[in-house]
């Protein structure tokens, strides 16, 4: 579906919506509901006037009036043969009804991940940042899906010497089986500040990048914090999640919670604020009064 471009992120919200309340008024009558069910799932997918109002129990002009108003809203289609009309449901209109629905109800629970961040995050005024590194930008939209539905920080690594699609895939996945770590941008990165680090990486050849490994090595004020990691993958994560945890480990940072996307995940709409949902469920800070925890959840 294109963007209407008559406003910044509607994915054309604001003409969807008025039609689908159209067809959610013509749907909203029990009688109406069970003429749809009657035409779904009789076996000929065709019926009569009379035929509806005899399983349905009410007055054949019941019946026509009922009609009336969903062929109007496009829900069914009727066909004349002689002195009868038949009705069948209008199965396209169905399907455009239920992308549409579909459609405002990612908005919705996106709207709503956002409110389970602030109600989660409120109290307890947690500070979170987001480091991450993406070659092929996936990482980074996921990146920057955790921060629209949370408001955390985003740090995002950069090689200093950018990959190809060819080093990467010959010098690059060699420097990931060896667990290397490439010269990255910031050299630096302070946490002191954070009570929770969220570290994206996609996988190469079943290991963290090798710029994610430089950007553990980058941190400072890490000790004592937690973390929770996750990679991006075709679907094949291999050893990614373990190799980083124990970096991670090494330089005295708890992984609460460590969680693999393969494509079919980071493909989804609200991939990020999805993985959010998740990590939030996961209370990666439970009982630690923003300390650590010592468990390792996997998620
Ligand atoms: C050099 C290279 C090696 C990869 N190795 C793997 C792998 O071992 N397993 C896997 O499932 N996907 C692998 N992939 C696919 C990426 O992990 C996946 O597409 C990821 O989501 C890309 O993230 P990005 O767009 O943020 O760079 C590899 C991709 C590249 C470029």
């Amino acid at each position: 579906m294109e963007p209407c471009n008559k406003c910044e992120v509607c994915d054309k919200l604001c003409e969807i919506v008025p039609e689908i309340a159209g067809t959610f008024k013509s749907l909203g009558d029990l009688t109406r509901l069970q003429i749809i069910y009657h035409l779904a799932t009789d076996t000929s997918g065709t019926l009569g006037v009379s035929d509806l109002a005899e399983r349905l129990g009410v007055s054949q002009p019941a019946v026509s009036q009922h009609l009336k108003v969903l062929r109007a809203e496009g829900l069914v289609d009727s066909r004349r043969e002689g002195f009868y009309i038949y009705y069948t449901i209008n199965r396209e209109r169905m399907v455009q009804f239920r992308e549409h629905f579909d459609l405002m109800y990612t908005s919705v629970m996106e709207k709503c991940n956002r409110e389970l961040v602030r109600k989660s995050t409120r109290d307890r005024g947690i500070k979170a940042c987001v480091i991450f590194y993406s070659f092929s930008g996936t990482t980074r939209t996921i990146a920057e899906g955790i921060r629209n539905a949370g408001g955390c920080d985003l740090i995002e690594v950069k090689t200093k010497t950018p990959y190809s699609s060819f080093t990467a895939y010959t010098t690059g996945v060699l420097r990931s089986r060896k667990k290397a770590c490439d010269a990255i941008e910031p050299e630096e990165i302070d946490v002191s500040g954070y009570d929770l680090l969220i570290i994206g990486t996609p996988v190469w050849a079943w290991r963290p990048a090798p710029a994610i490994n430089a950007a553990v090595k980058a941190m400072r004020g890490c000790e004592g914090k937690t973390a929770v990691i996750f990679v991006t993958c075709c679907n094949q994560p291999g050893e990614a999640l373990p190799v980083l945890s124990k970096a991670l480990s090494d330089r005295g940072v708890s992984v609460a919670a460590a969680i693999s996307l393969c494509a079919e995940d980071t493909k989804k709409s609200d991939a990020g604020g999805e993985l959010l949902r998740r990590i939030i469920a996961a209370d990666p800070l439970k009982g630690t009064g923003e300390g650590t925890t010592t468990q390792g959840v996997k998620v």
